[in-house]
C-alpha cells in the first residue's frame, strides 16, 4: 500500500515513522525540505520527501492509496484546495485540528474536515487520528490497553481502508458516524489536547471505548 504523508512536523514525522515500521511505502509533502527534522526522517526511513505535488505523483511503487494531511489549519485547507485534482478519488485523511488559543477555529455548523472535502471536491475524506499525539504513534499501548482512533467518513470504503491502517499501526479503529460527526470528534479533540496538556494528563493520555 502507498501512502503519502504531507507535512513532516511533529505529528508528520511520528505517523511516517510508524507507518514505515509496520511496511507501508511512505512518500512525504513538505514546504521547507531543507528542515533538519527532514532530513533526520529520511535518513532514518529513506521515504522519498519532495513538495506535496511531487509526493502525490506516481512514484516507482506507483499511485498513492490514501494520503494523510498533517499541516496546521488553515494550511491544510490551502492544501487540499491547491491540490484538489491529484486529491480527486483517494483516500484523505484529515489529521487535523483547526484550533487556536481561544478554542476552535470554525463555526459549530462545520468543521475541518468537511471545509476539505469541500475544498477537494473529489477527495475521499476521512476524520481520524486528530485526537492521537504523536508520542503515542510510536507505542499505541497504554496501561496495558490499546488506544482507540475514532473514523468519521461517509465513505464506507475510505473508513475500512482507515481501519485497516489504524489496526496495522497497532491501534482499535471506533467508527464514529458521518463526516458530519467530525465536528464532535475535533471537539473532542480539543477537550483532548487541553487535558493533556494543561490539565497535566500528558502528550501521552488516549482515547478508549468500552462496549
Ligand atoms: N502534534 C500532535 O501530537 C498532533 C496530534 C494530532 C493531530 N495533530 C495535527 O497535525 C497537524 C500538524 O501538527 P504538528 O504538531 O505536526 O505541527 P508542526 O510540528 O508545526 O508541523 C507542521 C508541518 O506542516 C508543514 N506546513 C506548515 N504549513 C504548510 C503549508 N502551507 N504547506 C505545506 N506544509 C506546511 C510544516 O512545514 P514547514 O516546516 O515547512 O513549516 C511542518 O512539516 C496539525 O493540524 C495538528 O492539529 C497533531
Amino acid at each position: 500500500m502507498n501512502i503519502v504523508v504531507l507535512g513532516a512536523g511533529r505529528f508528520g514525522g511520528a505517523l511516517t515513522r510508524a507507518l514505515v515500521q509496520v511496511g507501508y511505502s511512505v512518500r512525504v509533502g513538505v514546504r521547507t525540505p531543507s528542515k533538519p527534522e527532514v532530513a533526520a526522517l529520511v535518513q532514518e526511513t529513506g521515504v522519498f520527501v519532495g513538495s506535496p505535488a511531487e509526493a502525490l505523483g506516481p512514484g516507482k511503487q506507483g499511485p498513492a492509496d490514501a494520503v494523510f494531511l498533517a499541516v496546521p489549519w488553515p494550511a491544510a485547507w490551502e492544501v487540499a484546495e491547491s491540490l484538489a485534482p491529484a486529491l480527486s478519488g483517494k483516500v484523505l485523511v484529515d489529521c487535523t485540528n483547526a484550533i487556536d488559543r481561544n478554542g476552535l477555529v470554525l463555526r459549530s455548523d462545520t468543521s475541518a474536515a468537511e471545509e476539505i472535502a469541500k475544498a477537494a471536491p473529489g477527495a475521499r475524506v476521512v476524520k481520524a487520528f486528530n485526537a492521537v499525539g504523536a508520542e503515542l504513534l510510536a507505542q499505541p499501548v497504554v496501561s496495558g490497553q490499546k488506544a482507540h482512533v475514532l473514523i468519521a467518513s461517509d465513505d464506507e470504503g475510505a473508513r475500512a481502508f482507515v481501519e485497516e491502517v489504524t489496526r496495522a499501526l497497532g491501534f482499535l479503529p471506533q467508527a464514529a458516524g458521518p463526516l458530519e460527526n467530525a465536528r464532535l470528534v475535533e471537539a473532542m479533540a480539543l477537550l483532548w489536547i487541553r487535558m493533556s496538556f494543561q490539565s497535566g494528563l500528558g502528550p501521552r493520555a488516549a482515547m478508549r471505548v468500552l462496549k
